[in-house]
């Protein structure tokens, strides 16, 4: 494995430090919840290996969500960003064939690279509503693929898909003999309502998931995957092991009580996204040097500076960050150019999600030739 640090980990807001930043848009989930909020005493919990597989109660509500899916279809893991390196290191070897879509959340492209694959990169085009195509999937699929993986909703684009077209995905997979890889981690935040869950359509798909981005629950690190094809469960969960063994007993108990709250929270939850995208709406709308694909799920976008208008790119993001304390997801963290820029807007309170926006426009401003 070749191991180097993604940019999008190393220019982090936490990594940059938190007490540096005024307006924070780089965050890609909901604003994070405290313990508190949960109403969960830890007093009594003993402190042992749990299950390796994860807490039961825990995979039994995981699975409930999808027909077809029982709790042993249900590894949990180190937040999603664990599931999908199990997958990728038990999938791939150095050499083998994957197709993965560009722009994508970093770990699904880095681990892949690190472990010496052969990617086929499927690029997705701002002009094109950053549409995953399951045409062009196919079309980059040959003999060797081992891997297909696609993240739905995007990020960093915020774009789901018609459920026909994840269909299509699956089936042509089926029919190739190729694993699915299903990077689900949005899924509750589409705006239309969720697509299935994609390992409930085929043994071949390997959905993955976690509580970071709709519940604001990144500190806890609990995310699962979950597949029916109880052999290939087998392999990942030796991965697992090896790792760690099991997870945190603490972070998969508040996890549950996480997901039990789910009917009462997920209403509040996606109000307040609401409300971050019509600001983001109303920004894109009002500024002339800025446009965007307007995203249908989670709480991401990725907005561009407009081609035509002559930035100093560079300059604007020094001005944005050093001068006004404000920071984005810059392109090159989504192997992009700088123009485009991630912004979230459902972790920001209301009023830092305006300033920060209008910091965006006025550091374009500033930045013109
Ligand atoms: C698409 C996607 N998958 C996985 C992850 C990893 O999240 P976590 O490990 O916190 O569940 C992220 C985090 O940004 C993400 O955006």
């Amino acid at each position: 494995m070749r191991y180097r640090r993604m940019p999008i980990e190393a220019e982090s807001p936490e990594e940059y430090g938190y007490d540096r930043i005024r307006c924070n848009l780089a965050e890609s989930s909901v604003a994070d919840a405290s313990l508190a909020m949960l109403g969960t005493d830890l007093g009594d919990l003993l402190l042992q290996y749990g299950d390796h597989r994860g807490l039961p109660a825990l995979r039994e509500h995981i699975a409930a969500d999808a027909p077809g899916l029982e709790a042993d279809d249900v590894l949990v893991t180190a937040g999603a960003a664990g599931a999908l390196f199990l997958i990728a290191t038990t999938l791939l070897q150095e050499g083998d064939h994957l197709v993965v879509v560009r722009p994508n959340y970093a770990t699904n492209i880095e681990t892949p690279r690190a472990i010496g694959a052969e990617i086929a990169f499927v690029d997705l085009v701002f002009e094109e509503g950053w549409r995953i195509d399951p045409a062009r999937l196919a079309a980059a699929v040959t003999d060797r693929t081992r891997l297909v993986s696609i993240t739905v909703p995007h990020n960093p684009t915020g774009r789901g898909m018609p459920e026909a077209d994840l269909r299509a995905i699956v089936a042509d997979c089926e029919r190739r003999g190729v694993h699915l890889l299903v990077d689900e981690t949005y899924r509750e935040m589409t705006f239309g309502g969720p697509l299935p869950i994609a390992a409930s359509l085929s043994e071949r798909a390997i959905s993955v998931s976690s509580l970071s981005k709709t519940y604001g629950l990144p500190g806890i690190r609990t995310g699962w995957l979950a597949c029916r094809d109880r052999d290939l469960v087998e392999r990942l969960l030796a991965a697992k092991e090896q790792v760690s063994i099991t997870g945190s007993v603490v972070d998969e108990t508040i996890a549950l009580r996480a997901r039990r709250m789910r009917d009462a929270w997920l209403p509040g939850i996606m109000a307040g996204i609401a409300e971050g995208f019509a600001i983001t709406r109303d920004w894109v709308a009002a500024d002339d040097l800025v446009e965007w694909v307007e995203p249908d799920g989670g709480v991401v976008c990725f907005p561009r500076i407009r081609p035509e208008a002559d930035v100093d790119v560079a300059l604007f993001h020094r001005v944005l960050v050093d001068d006004l304390a404000t920071v984005v997801g810059p392109g090159h963290w989504f192997e992009r150019p700088d123009t485009y820029m991630r912004i979230g807007y459902g972790w920001p309170a209301r009023d830092r999600l305006v300033e920060g926006l209008g910091n965006v426009s006025a550091a374009i401003r500033r930045a013109l030739r």
